[in-house]
């Protein structure tokens, strides 16, 4: 004991350890101190008010909107009714009263092990004028019901616009809380960008469909005024051999319509649209993405026709997270960052949205796309022409809370949080954007974290962010 070599490995031993200490403390981003109280989340029970089913005879429920094509000039509606097919006729005009216009749209049911959808509806109302208010009245025949919508303005550069942000929302008690924050937030979202994850009806014993129709009727207050744009999510896969359904998706695509074909897409999980100032991509993290295959011959010939000037912001949205510092779904998203980073970096995607990860958390603008096997450059790096990524998949279901952190907090992490909200994205012109975020636990008007955008293409400088 005692001799020279021990006395250094000792030494070395404690230089290791202070070294180790330092670097963890050598990191840039927060961690929020809000600490949540612990509850489970529990599925609002089927007798719930949010659940009720409308009054009259075959009654159109579960009514939602979405943009119909790529410009934002038509509406895809759709509802269900439960008794009979009834009609597929959507009356709509601009004056309350007097809706002087009417489109058929088209009718399809799905079984699904045991259960048997009621009769869905999709209509697309097309050569709608922009920026104007719509009246539209479904059920034709029996009950009626009305509802309105805005279209939105013009595509061009400088259109302020206001995008809402829900993912993973579920339908428990706090996603009845997600809903009505967004609802009663005063920055008033005119679309909802959402990330996947719709109603968790996989949750429960062969994944009970009626949960599929409870989510539309709670979800109708908001979706049946405004357009949600829709993104798949695992919960939509529904893929389950066991009990004979193989055919992956099967109950988002006869419920959910959107309009893939508008932007050159061959399947409903991968599609593009513009509204207002915005170019919108929604990719699938559950259809194949790897070279050659729909999805990435899809994107490589989508970059280039995005036009800066006239949509100069570019948002991604899809759901499993490239960015993630949360023990929860941890490097799920790495294959696909693989695949399509250098093209964000290169196209100067503004922002990326993502769920799966029932957290909050929002990057840095960063990129890792010089590792080429042999160099050993496989570290996250600052990169002004990198998006920020922003993952947003704390709506409030079923499965509970991300928050369980990787330690240290990353450097590419610039906050994180593990509460239940929702955020805004709120485009002022071609330059600038205010993002805010907000928990549920707050006050409707608080932002629990904000941050203003300087658009990648137009106004690329450093941002800074702030954290309450
Ligand atoms: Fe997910």
């Amino acid at each position: 004991m005692g001799s020279p070599s021990s006395l250094s490995l000792v030494l070395l031993f404690v230089l290791l350890v202070s070294l180790g200490v330092a670097v963890q403390h050598c990191h840039g981003g927060e961690t929020s101190s809000f600490v949540r109280k612990v509850e489970k989340s529990i599925d609002m029970p089927l007798d719930s008010d949010v659940f009720r089913v409308p009054a009259g005879y075959n009654a159109p429920q579960q009514v939602h909107i979405t943009q119909g094509d790529l410009n934002g000039r038509a509406v895809i509606v759709s509802w269900v009714t439960q008794d009979e097919p009834g009609s597929s006729e959507v009356l709509y005009g601009t004056s309350e009263k007097k809706l002087k216009f009417s489109t058929k749209g088209k009718v399809t049911h799905y079984t699904y092990y045991n259960y048997t959808s009621g009769f869905i509806h999709h209509c697309t109302l097309r050569n709608l004028k922009h920026d104007t208010k719509y009246y539209y009245k479904i059920g034709i025949g029996y009950t009626t019901r009305q509802f309105s919508f805005t279209t939105p303005p013009k595509v061009g550069p400088d259109v302020p616009y206001t995008f809402g942000l829900i993912g993973d929302l579920g339908q428990t008690y706090d996603s009845n809380q997600t809903l009505t924050h967004y609802e009663k937030n005063p920055v008033k979202g005119q679309t909802v960008l959402f990330v996947g994850d719709l109603c968790y009806a996989d949750t429960y014993p062969n994944h009970n469909n009626v949960r599929w129709d409870t989510w539309g009727r709670f979800v109708e207050r908001c979706t049946a005024y405004q357009p949600w744009i829709w993104t798949t999510g695992n919960h939509e896969i529904d893929f389950a051999p066991e009990i004979g359904e193989t055919v992956p998706f099967k109950p988002f695509t006869h419920r959910y319509h959107v309009p893939y074909r508008a932007s050159g897409s061959t399947a409903p999980f991968w599609y593009s649209i513009k509204r207002a100032s915005a170019h919108i991509i929604v990719l699938a993290s559950y259809s194949a993405y790897g070279k050659y295959t729909p999805q990435y011959n899809w994107l490589e010939a989508e970059f280039p026709k995005v036009n800066r000037t006239e949509t100069p912001w570019l948002i991604v949205l899809m759901h499993s997270p490239w960015y993630n510092s949360y023990n929860y779904h941890y490097m799920e998203g790495e294959s696909m960052r693989v695949m399509y980073e250098p093209w964000f970096v290169k196209y100067k995607v503004d922002v990326v949205f993502a769920g799966h990860v029932h957290a909050y958390e929002r990057s840095e603008r960063v990129s890792n796309v010089a590792y080429n096997i042999v160099n050993g450059l496989c570290m996250p790096v600052p990169d002004p022409s990198a998006p920020v990524y922003i993952t947003i998949g704390d709506g409030g279901n079923i499965e509970g809370l991300a928050n369980n952190m990787t330690q240290p907090q990353p450097k590419y992490s610039a906050y994180r949080e593990a509460s239940f909200g929702h955020a805004t994205f709120d485009i002022k012109n071609k330059t600038h954007a205010y993002y805010a975020w907000h928990r549920n636990q707050d006050g409707y008007a608080v932002e629990a974290d904000k941050m203003w955008f300087f658009n990648r293409f137009w106004n690329a400088k450093d941002e800074q962010s702030h954290s309450s």
